[in-house]
């Protein structure tokens, strides 16, 4: 089938790869004419693992192109995927002016019946509008327009894979024949017919994908009800663990226990400076503004966001407890990225630590494996490294910010040969508490027990 994605960022990109190499046509445009300059010229604007190696194979098979003529793509697909931002509000709503601009766009150039589907994550009734927009756009009155809502779950660093081996495919429409038209493009995926590039050919054997088929309405509330309960569980962890560390218990302990309850399952509890990146806070927000406009009182969200917002607070609490005056002292820095396996640095936990431990006059120097050069953009004050022993050269303490393997991997020993002084404030519970023990360094993380110096005990 001809698809146009409208949009090059992470999910129209790799929404674009994923249904070329399951044989669609693809035809991908972006106001951004430089980005479409540059994904014409073979580059890939970003960082998203397996990503490149499937916009080569759908570019030499002829089965994607770019173009920054919006129109000419919207006239040459059967199907227009909206993979516009939604960026929130100063008051938590989400911006959708980048959907009205696109749904003015296709209203105006389509000149036959098209299959408008939101794919960008918007909050419930928005494709009710979408509707009623194109309709009232429209100058054409031989040209019709059905929507569908089709919420994307992708994690980035893994979004490849989680686009061709979903768990879940969800389409919400307003008539069979839409519902058909969703079931054809998805084929391929749900008979997971397609030469996977993630696993070679040796996918593991999984469940059939359910495509699940429901109102526009539910489907837009299932995306922002599916990240809002997931942030939730972050946050419930993060109580957790300060309560543990209050107790004597340990955090790890309680959450693998719990994890073995399959009513609680084990992932999205991992106690720690917090959730970031470009999703779960701004859906909680917008999912929080949603319910007030029409009078339920989601409070409970409310609190994980508040929580959310502390584990800062509580991160540099252990900084200033363990290092004292902060002015002047040279930390190390170990992670930018929101999580691992990806560049992206929007709403990073880290970053904000980055940002108030140099407000305060630290000589802060930091590493990430991808994420320095978008760092620098923003926080050109700090002194950036590619390799992590030179970060940890000389400095005072380590703050663990971000799960990379690189850090968890880090040899604490030679490490600590090279820090002017044994300290690590490891925000996402990376290290071996015992390791620390035995090298003999003050460590600190969320939940387990502080190992201070002359190791009093907690
Ligand atoms: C999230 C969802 O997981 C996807 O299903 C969804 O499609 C996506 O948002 C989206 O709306 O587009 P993503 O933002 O890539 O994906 O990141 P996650 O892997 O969910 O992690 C979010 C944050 O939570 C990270 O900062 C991570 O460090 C933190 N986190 C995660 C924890 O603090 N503890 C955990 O146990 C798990």
């Amino acid at each position: 089938m001809d698809l146009c994605v409208i949009g090059c960022g992470y999910v129209g990109l790799v929404t674009g790869a994923c249904l070329a190499e399951a044989g669609h046509d693809v035809i991908c445009t972006d106001v951004d004419s430089a980005r479409i300059a540059q994904l014409n010229a073979g580059q890939v604007p970003i960082y998203e693992h397996h990503l490149d190696d499937v916009l080569k194979s759908a570019r030499a098979a002829g089965k994607i192109s770019y173009t920054d003529d919006a129109g000419d793509a919207i006239r040459r697909s059967e199907a227009i995927f909206i993979c516009v931002g939604t960026p929130p509000k100063e008051n938590g709503q989400a911006d959708l002016s980048a959907i009205d601009n696109v749904a003015r766009q296709i209203a105006t150039e389509a000149l036959s019946p098209k299959l408008v589907i939101e794919k960008s994550t918007v909050p419930a009734r928005t494709g009710l509008e979408l509707r009623r927009a194109l309709n009232a756009y429209s100058r054409n009155s031989a040209v019709t327009f059905r929507v569908v809502s089709n919420p994307e779950f992708l994690r980035e660093g893994t979004a490849v894979e989680d686009f061709l081996h979903p768990d879940r495919i969800v389409v919400g429409v307003e008539d069979e024949t839409s519902a058909a038209q969703m079931r054809e493009i998805y084929r391929p995926i749900l008979e997971q017919k397609f030469s996977c590039p993630v696993h070679n050919g040796a996918c593991p054997a999984t469940a059939d994908v359910p495509l699940l088929v429901t109102t526009i309405n539910s489907a837009e509330l299932i995306k922002h009800a599916s990240n809002s309960f997931l942030a939730l569980k972050i946050s419930y962890a993060n109580v957790l663990a300060d309560l543990c560390e209050k107790i004597g218990a340990d955090v790890n302990e309680v959450t693998n226990a719990m994890g073995l309850d399959p009513r609680i399952g084990g992932q999205f509890l991992q106690a720690g400076l917090g959730f970031g990146g470009f999703c779960f806070p701004k859906d909680l927000q917008a999912f929080v503004h949603l319910a007030g406009t029409v009078g339920v009182d989601f409070d409970i969200l409310k609190a994980a966001e508040r929580v959310n917002k502390q584990r800062i607070d509580r991160f540099l609490e252990k900084v200033h407890q363990a290092l004292w005056v902060i002015k002047g002292k040279r930390v190390a820095l170990l992670g930018l990225a929101f999580k691992a396996n990806t560049d992206d640095t929007r709403f990073s936990p880290a970053l904000e630590v980055a940002q108030r431990l140099v407000n305060e006059g630290a000589d802060v120097h930091a590493t990430d494996p991808e994420a320095v050069s978008r760092a620098k953009a923003v926080l050109p004050q700090v002194t950036y490294h590619e390799d992590v022993y030179d970060t940890l050269r000389d400095a005072e303490a380590a703050l663990i910010c971000t799960d990379w393997d690189e850090f968890r991997n880090i040899d604490w020993q030679k490490a600590g040969s090279l820090m002017a002084r044994r300290l690590v404030i490891d925000g996402r519970g990376l290290c071996d508490l015992q390791r620390m023990r035995e090298l003999d360094f003050e460590y600190f993380s969320f939940g387990r027990e502080q190992l201070r110096a002359h190791a009093t005990a907690r």
